[in-house]
C-alpha cells in the first residue's frame, strides 16, 4: 500500500478501549462530545465502539460515523459475521470508515479461552476479514494476546489476513507483558517473515501494566509500525492503554530522533484531556506527564533560577505547545463578559453563543457564592455545561439539617421526566449519606456504594468541590460526578447522575454475548 513514509496515523481509541474500562463508561452525548473534540484534536481514526456489546454502543457508533466527517471512524468486530454486519450497520453513514476484526492468537487464548487450534484460528480470521472486506474497503486486523504468540504462528496469521484483504495489521500487546527490546525484534521479525507486509499497514497497541505502553509503542514505531493505537489520558482495561498525548508529544518533542510525524494539533492536548478527565470523572494525576498540573511547574530555587535565565534549561516543550495557558488572572463579579470569553478562550474551549450565555449565566451565579474564581473553577463551568447525564431525574430541592447530636436529615424533591414529583425525607449518618439515601428512596434504585471521593477543583477556602461517586448494580460499575459550593449538593447531584445513568442503561438494554469466536471483555452497555 502508499503511504508516507514519514507519517504515523494516531487511532485514538478512547472511546472503544478507554470506556472499555470500570467507571469511564459514558452516555451517547458524552461520547459524541468526545468524538467532535478528537476530530479538531487531529487525530486519524477515532474507534468510536464495539455495536455488539450493547444496543447504546451501537446506536453511540451510528451518531458518530454520522456526524464526524474528517478522521476515519472505524467499530470493533469478533470474527463473525453477526458483529461485523452490526459494525457495518453502524458505520454505514460514516464518509470514511474502517471496520476493525480481532480474534486471539496466543496458546493461552486458544486454550483457555477460545479452545481452538492454530488451523481453525487462521480460517476463522481469514473468514472475518474476508466477510468485513465485502463490506469495507478499510478493514484491520488484530490479533488479540499478539505480543504472547508464538513468532512463526503470528507471522502466519499475519501473512494470511493480508492476503485475505486487510489493510491494516494491528499488533496489541493485549496484557502489557512486552518490553522495549523484545517488542521492536518482534516488528522486525514480522517485517522480514510475512510476505506481502508491505501491501498492510503495521499499527501497535498497548496496554500499560507493567508501565511501559508508550515506550512499547514508540519502540515499535522505530521498528516499522505507521499507526499508534491510543486513548486520551491513557484510560483503559486495567492500568490503561499507551497515552496519545504522550506519544504524540514524544514523536513531536524528539522529531529529529524519530524523524516522524503526526497530523495531532498539540496545543488541543490539554482541553482534550480535561474534557475526557471529567466526563469519565478521572481526575489526571498531578504530575502526568504532559497534561498533570505539575507538568510545567518548577519549585525549587536552582530550576526557578534557571528558568529565569532562560526556559529551555528546565523545560523540552513549552506549556503553549499543549494547550496549556497558565494565567495568575482571577476573575470575580465584577468580570464581564469580554474578559470571560477570553479566559474560556485561553482554556482552549470554543463555545457557540447559545452555550456562552449559558456558561456565562452559570459564571455570573457561582461568582455571587464564590470571590475569586480560578482557571479549574471556569473549567469546571465549562466542561459540566452539559456534562452531566441527562436522565429522567432532576433533584428540585435539597435540605439538609446536620449537627447538635441528632441524626443528620435530608429531604428531597425530584422530579422525573414522566411529570412525577417525588419528595422523600430519611435520616442517615451525617448530611451526605442523609441525601443519598433520599435518592435511594425516592427512585427506588437500591444500589452499592462502592467509592466517593471529594477534591477540591480550584484554590481559596471557597473552592468548590467536586464529589465522583462509584456504585455497583447490576454487577456493573457506575460513575457520577459533580461541583458545587456545597459538598453535600455536590455529592447529591453525583449520586443522582448515577441513578440517571442506570436509567439509561436499562433503556438501552445491554446484550451479552458468549466469547467463543472473541477476546476481550465484552457485554459492556453504553451508559
Ligand atoms: O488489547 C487488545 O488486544 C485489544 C484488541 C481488541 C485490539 O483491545
Ligand atoms: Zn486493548
Amino acid at each position: 500500500m502508499t503511504q508516507n513514509p514519514d507519517q504515523v496515523l494516531i487511532f485514538d481509541t478512547t472511546l472503544r478501549d478507554g470506556e472499555q474500562s470500570p467507571g469511564c463508561s459514558m452516555t451517547q452525548p458524552e461520547k459524541l462530545r468526545v468524538a467532535r473534540a478528537l476530530a479538531e484534536l487531529g487525530v486519524d481514526v477515532i474507534e468510536a465502539g464495539f455495536p455488539a456489546a450493547s444496543r447504546g454502543d451501537f446506536d453511540a457508533v451510528s451518531a458518530i460515523a454520522r456526524e464526524i466527517a474528517g478522521p476515519i471512524v472505524c467499530g470493533l468486530a469478533r470474527c463473525n459475521r453477526d458483529d461485523i454486519e452490526l459494525v457495518a450497520k453502524a458505520l454505514q453513514h460514516a464518509p470514511r470508515r474502517r471496520i476493525h476484526v480481532f480474534l486471539a492468537t496466543s496458546a493461552i487464548h486458544r486454550e483457555h479461552k477460545l479452545n481452538m487450534a492454530k488451523e481453525e484460528i487462521v480460517r476463522i480470521a481469514v473468514e472475518g476479514v474476508k466477510i468485513a472486506r465485502d463490506l469495507c474497503a478499510d478493514v484491520e486486523f488484530s490479533p488479540e494476546d499478539a505480543s504472547r504468540t508464538e513468532l512463526e504462528f503470528l507471522a502466519q496469521v499475519v501473512e494470511a489476513v493480508i492476503d485475505a484483504g486487510a489493510t491494516t495489521v494491528n499488533i496489541p500487546d493485549t496484557v502489557g507483558y512486552t518490553v522495549p527490546d523484545e517488542f521492536g525484534e518482534l516488528f522486525r521479525y514480522l517485517r522480514q517473515n510475512v510476505r506481502g507486509i508491505e501491501r498492510a499497514r503495521l499499527s501497535v497497541h498497548c496496554h500499560d501494566d507493567l508501565g511501559m505502553a508508550v515506550a512499547n509503542s514508540l519502540t515499535a514505531v522505530v521498528a516499522g509500525a505507521r499507526q499508534i493505537e491510543c486513548t486520551v489520558n491513557g484510560i483503559g482495561e486495567r492500568a490503561g492503554n499507551c497515552s496519545l498525548e504522550e506519544v504524540v508529544m514524544a514523536l513531536k518533542t524528539r522529531e529529529t530522533f524519530f524523524n516522524l510525524r503526526t497530523n495531532v494539533q498539540s496545543t488541543r492536548l490539554y482541553p482534550t484531556s480535561r474534557l475526557v478527565s471529567n466526563i469519565v470523572g478521572m481526575p489526571i494525576p498531578r504530575n502526568k506527564a504532559i497534561v498533570g498540573e505539575n507538568a510545567f511547574a518548577h519549585e525549587s530555587g536552582i530550576h526557578q533560577h534557571g528558568m529565569l535565565k532562560h526556559h529551555s534549561t528546565y523545560e523540552i516543550m513549552r506549556p503553549e505547545s499543549v494547550g496549556l495557558s497558565r494565567s495568575s488572572l482571577v476573575l470575580g463579579k465584577h468580570s464581564g463578559r469580554h474578559a470571560f470569553r477570553e479566559r474560556v478562550q485561553q482554556l482552549g474551549f470554543e463555545l457557540d453563543e447559545l452555550e456562552f450565555n449559558r456558561v456565562f449565566a452559570e459564571f455570573k451565579a457561582l461568582a455571587d457564592k464564590k470571590k475569586e474564581l480560578f482557571d479549574g473553577d471556569i473549567e469546571a463551568l465549562v466542561l459540566r455545561a452539559e456534562g452531566a447525564a441527562s436522565g429522567p431525574w432532576t433533584l428540585e430541592d435539597l435540605q439538609t439539617i446536620a449537627g447538635g447530636g441528632a441524626p443528620a436529615r435530608a429531604a428531597v424533591k425530584l422530579r422525573h421526566a414522566d411529570g412525577r414529583l417525588v419528595e422523600r425525607g430519611v435520616t442517615g449518618d451525617g448530611p451526605v449519606d442523609a441525601a443519598v439515601k433520599a435518592i435511594e428512596t425516592a427512585t427506588g434504585i437500591d444500589v452499592a456504594l462502592r467509592k466517593f471521593e471529594l477534591r477540591s477543583v480550584s484554590a481559596g477556602e471557597d473552592a468548590q468541590g467536586e464529589a465522583i461517586v462509584y456504585v455497583e448494580y447490576n454487577e456493573r460499575t457506575y460513575r457520577g460526578s459533580s461541583v458545587s459550593t456545597d459538598i453535600v449538593e455536590s455529592s447529591a447531584r453525583a449520586f443522582l447522575e448515577v441513578v440517571n445513568r442506570i436509567e439509561l442503561a436499562r433503556k438501552a438494554g445491554a446484550r451479552t454475548r458468549d466469547e467463543r469466536t472473541g477476546g476481550a471483555r465484552i457485554a459492556q452497555a453504553a451508559v
